[in-house]
């Protein structure tokens, strides 16, 4: 056994990927740490909790940056002061020593996401159930809503700030289901599950919604059932079976799902989507190829790109808006499913030891793909999520937060931006007791 600059523990017998070494490796300490130092000063407003899931194994070791058991990390900002604790999601298989992968929904990592509706807040991972926390980062348990989510529950269901509906979707990679629609109403109850029909099983990372409808992305990172049981990678780049988008109503099924062929691209996370007239506006984040080295390759970068969908003549224009590779896009959350001018993204890393994070924040003018660039220095960043100051005000009247790594100190900080004061200097940065590992998604829950 070796310990390594990251911290972890490991065999020594076997060479670390990117995934486990640098601000990748996992921690292992669950901490609680009141009065972070801070550089700057945290606007008083800011009042709540930024949650973040992210993967480390707690064996040390995980064959996939995507499979390391989820670990929560909770910045809680109240009267200009900032505290954190970090919990791993008590699953069975962290139980069992980690890594457990098994299909059964209970087997889920929970890493991907951390999300609150109707006051509850669940762990996410999109091949697996659904993982209750509550708000001091206990596990409660897995939830399934007695019964009625019958597989695999997606990582990024999108909360409607209108109606107060969370829109979902679980997708399968063997049928005949491949893909289910899942609604639940305000007060936090299943109200509607649909089976969606696709022609074959695909990676279904995200999806999008606007005022009225859902829209499906069937692109074709495809799952292979032979190379899966003959020990390959599972999941590979399969553009001859083509890319599609499917608008449905909101409440329809379906038989109501238009079609529309695109050309070949992958998208993991859309910026936003909307309605304009006969119109639906998608922005986001485009790779025009994905896993084509099988489901280790993660190389591939994306950039910003919009398809407008004509209902009226069926047709779809897409444009590709900026060369600059990023991703983990966000918008004001008020917004998700409404027009929105700007969007956040995080610039992606250059090199095989940092493929994710770099060290540029952008805001995007989504009309123009112009960007305001928030330069990080020698911190590598995470997802930037929108802060906002209150109820109303101006889409851009808040804060931009994200969970980033000093790679020259090696600490991390919770970096604090404003949002009209794009590219200067940070609000704060509330520096943590311990490094956080890069992580994947997470929201801003306000209190209350
Ligand atoms: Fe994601």
């Amino acid at each position: 056994m070796t310990t390594t600059e990251a911290g972890t523990t490991t065999d020594e017998s076997r060479e670390l990927p990117w995934h486990l070494t640098g601000n990748y490796g996992p921690i292992k300490e669950e901490l609680d740490a009141d009065n972070l130092e801070v550089e700057g000063s945290i606007p008083a407003e800011i009042d709540g909790q930024y949650m973040r899931n992210g993967f480390n194994p707690i064996s040390g070791w995980s064959d996939h940056w995507f499979f390391g058991d989820g670990m929560i990390h909770a910045v809680d900002l109240r009267d200009g002061t900032a505290s954190i604790r970090n919990r791993y999601v008590q699953t069975p298989g962290l139980a069992a020593g980690g890594g457990a992968m098994s299909m059964d929904p209970k087997d889920s990592p929970a890493n991907t996401n951390v999300v609150r509706h109707a006051g509850r807040i669940f762990a996410l991972e999109e091949a697996h159930g659904m993982y209750e926390m509550d708000q001091d980062l206990n596990t409660i348990g897995l939830e399934t809503f007695d019964g009625g989510i019958v597989g695999p529950f997606t990582a990024h269901p999108k909360l409607c700030p209108t109606t107060g509906e969370m829109l979902a979707f679980g997708y399968n990679v063997v049928g005949p289901e491949y893909l289910r629609y899942y609604r639940f109403d305000a007060a936090g109850a299943l109200v509607q599950s649909e089976p969606i029909t696709l022609p074959a099983g695909v990676m279904i990372h995200d999806f999008n919604i606007t005022q009225n409808h859902v829209v499906w992305m069937d692109l074709p990172v495809c799952f292979d059932l032979e190379k899966a049981i003959g020990g390959e990678a599972p999941f590979g780049w399969t553009p001859d079976n083509g890319s599609r988008l499917g608008v449905m109503p909101r409440n329809g099924g379906d038989a109501d799902i238009r079609w529309f062929d695109i050309e070949p691209g992958y998208v993991l996370h859309p910026v936003n989507s909307w309605e304009e007239g006969d119109k639906i506006v998608l922005v986001v984040c485009r790779l025009d190829s994905f896993m084509d080295g099988g489901f280790d390759d993660i190389s591939g970068k994306a950039e910003l790109w919009r398809w407008t969908i004509d209902l009226t003549t069926g047709t779809v224009k897409e444009e590709h808006l900026d060369d600059r590779k990023s991703d983990f896009p966000r918008v004001n959350d008020r917004l998700v499913g409404l027009k929105t001018r700007f969007g956040y993204t995080q610039q992606l890393g250059h090199t095989p030891e940092n493929p994710s994070m770099g060290q540029e924040v952008y805001k995007y003018d989504l009309e123009t793909g112009e960007a305001e660039v928030h330069n990080l220095g020698n911190v590598n960043g995470g997802e930037p999520v929108f802060v906002p100051r209150g109820e109303g005000g101006a889409e851009d009247d808040g804060w931009v937060v994200l969970l980033g790594h000093d790679v020259e100190t090696d600490r991390s900080e919770l970096r604090i931006i404003d949002a009209q004061d794009f590219s200067g200097a940070p609000v704060a940065r509330v520096f943590t007791p311990q490094r956080v590992p890069y992580g994947s998604h997470g929201n801003w829950m306000p209190r209350g």
